[in-house]
């Protein structure tokens, strides 16, 4: 039995080395190919033969249509993967700002789980609640006095926080939770991910006529779509949550500050750090913002301190970059990403209208009081619609190799997809020339 249980052990040595190998050598290569900017787009350097790969990030709902694309050589047979919408394109500006937004944490700090045990949220940390008001202040584009600010790991965690607390838990039933569709392709997943007994996923809010409380998810700029959106249903038992984490100068022009009961904030989408994990929420009402604190406390003990530390960092780099930019012209963050987002639509548009096969909304310019000039907005998302006889756009788009999120994700049109304008320059430079190259 011992010499039995050693040679089984020897020979499973052996295999389990070989399997770590490779998966050594497949993890050097995603990373090497992650750096030059181009996370999906694998290529496997092996003797004249293409390799099927599955996509190391994919999304749930979509990974089966984009699981078994084969590779190939070259930028016009790359596959271009814009389904998520992470926002890389930060990373050049983050690079040139070297050291300025580097934090450094002796191992002897920060150990508590607590940050301020005075605060309602007592796992906020209190210099990035100061950077937060202060950028808020900044920009101009949402009310801070009188708030509570909660954070979460994310704007998802907050975004379940707010549900938990929002939750009348005297209801027989759940509350109904509604947004217009096109909405945010996660509300419906994470709304009923644990199948709660306080609220349930009731669709699209346009088409929501069912009688008592309901809870409506407004998202202002729209993801996918780019619209400013208000509130539809317009009953008096209506709760509103307003997700704002397009509600920033490089998307859309701020008109004045927003000033909701429950506004939801993201590092990820305004400053692109969406590896930190880091949302923050402003509240109007101090027991929802005590509610919320308590699910977040129930679910992971608070959020890390070294996450908000260096999000209050780079708060403070941008604040301080658009406080300068008056001096020196161009420094500022909002100023670099806007300009990259208007250049990136202009490409995009030229490349439909070239196609001739596909359509991408318009949008009214408006007047924005922080970077004082009239601008349509230039979302995040495209949201295009495949024009003609193209009834899937997602699989017609698939069959060019560029993978988008499909308009049923969205409760919406298959003639429809979501694409990401947020990646590398190099993904994108080559999505916006194959787009205007595609014919039927
Ligand atoms: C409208 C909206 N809300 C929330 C999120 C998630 O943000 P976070 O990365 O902070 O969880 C996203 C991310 O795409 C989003 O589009």
């Amino acid at each position: 039995m011992g010499k039995f249980l050693s040679v089984f052990s020897v020979r499973n040595m052996l295999v389990l080395s070989l399997a770590l190998n490779v998966s050594l050598f497949l993890r050097v290569l995603v990373l090497h190919d992650s750096q030059d900017g181009s996370f999906i787009g694998l290529r496997f350097k092996k003797q004249n033969r293409q390799q099927e790969v599955t996509s190391p990030v994919s999304h749930s709902s979509s990974s089966s249509s984009s699981s078994s694309l084969t590779m190939a050589q070259g930028d016009e047979d790359r596959i271009i993967n814009l389904d998520h919408g992470d926002p890389t394109m930060y990373e050049n500006y983050w690079q040139k700002k070297g050291d300025e937004t580097t934090i450094v944490i002796p191992g002897w700090q920060f150990i508590s789980y607590f940050s301020d045990a005075t605060n309602l949220c007592w796992f906020l940390e209190p210099e990035f609640a100061k950077q937060i008001v202060r950028l808020h202040k900044v920009v101009g584009n949402a009310v801070t006095e009188n708030r509570y600010i909660v954070v979460g790991t994310g704007s998802t965690q907050l975004y379940q926080a707010a549900l938990y607390a929002l939750s009348p838990n005297t209801e027989a039933e759940p509350i109904s939770v509604v947004s217009a569709a096109p909405f945010y392709s996660s509300y419906p997943l994470i709304t009923d991910c644990l199948k709660s007994g306080l609220y349930k996923w009731a669709g699209d809010a346009r088409s929501f006529s069912k009688k008592g409380p309901y809870i409506e998810l407004v998202t202002s700029p729209n993801n996918p779509d780019g619209f400013v959106r208000h509130s539809v249903v317009n009953r008096s038992e209506g709760i509103l949550i307003h997700d704002l984490a397009y509600y920033w100068p490089q998307y859309t022009p701020i008109s004045s500050p927003a000033n909701y009961d429950l506004m939801l904030f993201t590092v990820s989408k305004s400053t692109g750090h969406a590896g930190m994990r880091i949302g923050w929420a402003l509240v109007k009402d101090k027991e929802v913002a005590k509610k919320m604190t308590k699910y977040i406390e129930i679910n992971t003990i608070g959020v890390s301190k070294d996450s908000q530390l260096r999000a209050a960092k780079v708060l403070k780099v941008i604040s301080d970059s658009c406080e300068r930019s008056n001096i020196e012209q161009g420094d500022s963050f909002f100023e670099f990403s806007y300009r990259l987002m208007a250049k990136r639509w202009k490409q995009l548009r030229q490349a439909v209208h070239q196609s001739g096969l596909f359509s991408v909304p318009d949008f009214p310019p408006q007047s924005c009081k922080f970077l004082r000039c009239v601008f349509e907005p230039q979302p995040a998302f495209a949201w295009l619609k495949c024009e003609g006889e193209i009834e899937d756009c997602e699989s017609f788009l698939r069959g060019k190799k560029i993978l988008t999120r499909g308009g049923k994700h969205f409760g919406f049109s298959p003639k429809y997809v979501r694409i990401s304008m947020l990646d590398r320059d190099k993904n994108y430079d080559t999505f916006v020339e194959r787009m205007s190259t595609i014919r039927l």
